[in-house]
């Protein structure tokens, strides 16, 4: 969106990782423009400008710094900018960037997204500001500036229990905050007034929503869970499409997969990252559960909906990690066949266990496995994509494709990019059935099954 009235001030928000920091980030920006400043493309324009960090691996963290250089220049000649550092590596680092980078005025960590106006404030009246201490999240009362105006995202659960010895997270995001059944399906309903068509429900670890709400059944059973909440949430008029992610193979639960097979509007899309397929990795890795476990979730998933759609992450060159050990993760990927795989080298983060142990393996043999990981995961989502031939899909129609305006793209229920000719004005929101006619590894082309629009 560009800047409507020409003296408002304006801002930049650049965002870096995962989609909780793009579902932070479109809080942000909706608690800007209530502030009165209007959006900008261009950070050289901008009079706030909000770095959203991650810091999930070494190269997502450095990127910031080189980012912020720029600007810290800049703010030597213009009087009126202001740098916002939000984030995971906010978080992590605190008070350590304004050494490094003293031309920052605000640093805050993702619990205290909500609180920018007010943080800004503080800012405006001649501070410089670290806001990192650990704070329990304000329901979030401001309306979000969305970028998709089909698919939105809705925070469940914030922050993470976990201790995977390789991840900052639970160090960034602090501990798990569940909101309210009712509180998020106010926003859904709301989203819903608003036009969207799609809920993707986030957490860092979905699979632990409720287990800090209060309440048991009769059955002393935690009384809210993920499968009782897309119950609860199913039957909001408009919204037509119900995603989760990512979820945690530790706490997967059968009740869970026999709700996303009878909820009609919940997708048959499963992202359930693995890391590696070795036992004593995963032990090493403290994921909790073993690959057996892990293959048997995918078979049940299967015996339910054969056609679902699985998705997952993998880490290679764990530390010890041998030749053999990542074999398995291969045997894993070659066995499962995921629809898609984000595949990454292991990085050693600051004040994680896994960061401080000798057995590091050298960055050559990372980068080999994980180049051959990549290749066997090109193949499999090759072959997956086969079983979309000829096949009618139904695609969420999202936007007009970059590449070719007479085409459109949205997503099937698994959540492949399909590229099909259409006119967005006419099709943008609707659900179009789409013959399949092209299938490449991670993406499909159709042909519109016109006269058979639902909507
Ligand atoms: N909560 C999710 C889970 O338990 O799988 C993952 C969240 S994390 C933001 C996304 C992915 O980053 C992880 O699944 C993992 O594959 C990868 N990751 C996390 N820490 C990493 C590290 N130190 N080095 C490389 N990849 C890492
Ligand atoms: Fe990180 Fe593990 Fe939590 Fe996922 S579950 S965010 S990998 S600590
Ligand atoms: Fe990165 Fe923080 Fe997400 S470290 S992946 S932005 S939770």
């Amino acid at each position: 969106m560009n800047n409507m009235t020409k003296n408002n001030p304006l801002y930049n928000i650049i965002t870096f990782g995962c989609q909780m920091n793009k579902a932070d980030s479109e809080r942000m920006a909706g608690i800007l423009e209530t502030m009165g400043y209007d959006a900008t493309e261009d950070p050289n324009e901008a009079n706030v400008i909000v770095y959203n960090t991650c810091s999930i691996r070494d190269n997502a963290e450095q990127k910031v710094y080189s980012y912020l250089g720029r600007q810290a220049k800049r703010k030597h000649k213009e009087n009126d900018l202001t740098l916002v550092v939000a984030g995971c590596v906010a978080q992590q680092e605190g008070e350590q960037l304004l050494r490094r980078v003293p031309e920052i005025d605000l640093v805050m960590g993702p619990q205290h997204a909500n609180r920018l106006d007010s943080l800004l404030e503080q800012v405006f009246a001649g501070n410089q500001i670290v806001a990192t201490d650990p704070v329990h999240i304000f329901e979030d009362i401001t309306k979000p500036r969305r970028e998709s105006q089909v698919s939105a995202w809705v925070n469940i659960i914030y922050g993470c229990n976990e201790r995977c010895s390789y991840c900052v997270v639970p160090n960034t995001r602090g501990v798990e905050q569940s909101r309210t059944p009712e509180a998020i399906k106010a926003e859904i309903e709301e989203i819903a007034r608003q036009g969207y068509k799609e809920v993707t429900l986030l957490g860092q670890n979905i699979d632990a929503y409720g287990r800090d709400l209060p309440g048991t059944t009769e059955t002393g059973r935690n009384k809210h869970t993920l499968t009782d909440l897309l119950y609860y949430l199913h039957d909001v008029e408009g919204i037509e499409r119900i995603r989760f992610a990512p979820s945690h193979p530790r706490y997967f639960t059968e009740r869970l997969i026999k709700a996303c097979y009878e909820l009609p509007k919940v997708c048959e899309h499963f992202h359930i990252p693995f890391q590696s397929g070795d036992n004593d990795v995963l032990k090493a890795m403290k994921r909790g559960y073993t690959h057996e476990r892990y293959r048997d979730i995918i078979n049940k998933i299967r015996g339910y909906m054969p056609l679902a759609s699985i998705s997952a992450d993998a880490i290679v060159g764990f530390p010890g990690e041998t030749e053999e050990q990542f074999e398995n993760t291969l045997r894993l990927v070659e066995d499962i066949g995921f629809d898609q795989l984000n595949t990454a080298a292991y990085s050693p983060r600051p004040q994680t266990p896994a960061a401080q142990w000798k057995n590091q393996l050298s960055e050559e043999v990372k980068s080999d496995r994980l180049a051959r990981l990549n290749r066997l995961v090109s193949v499999k989502a090759e072959e997956r994509s086969q079983r979309y031939l000829g096949r009618i899909e139904k695609v969420l129609v999202e936007d007009v494709n970059p590449k070719d305006d007479t085409q459109v793209v949205g997503r099937t229920e698994g959540s492949r990019l399909t590229f099909f000719a259409g006119d967005i004005n006419k099709l943008k929101g609707k659900i179009v059935p789409v013959k399949i006619t092209q299938v490449r590894p991670f993406s499909l082309t159709g042909e519109a099954l016109l006269k058979r629009i639902d909507n």
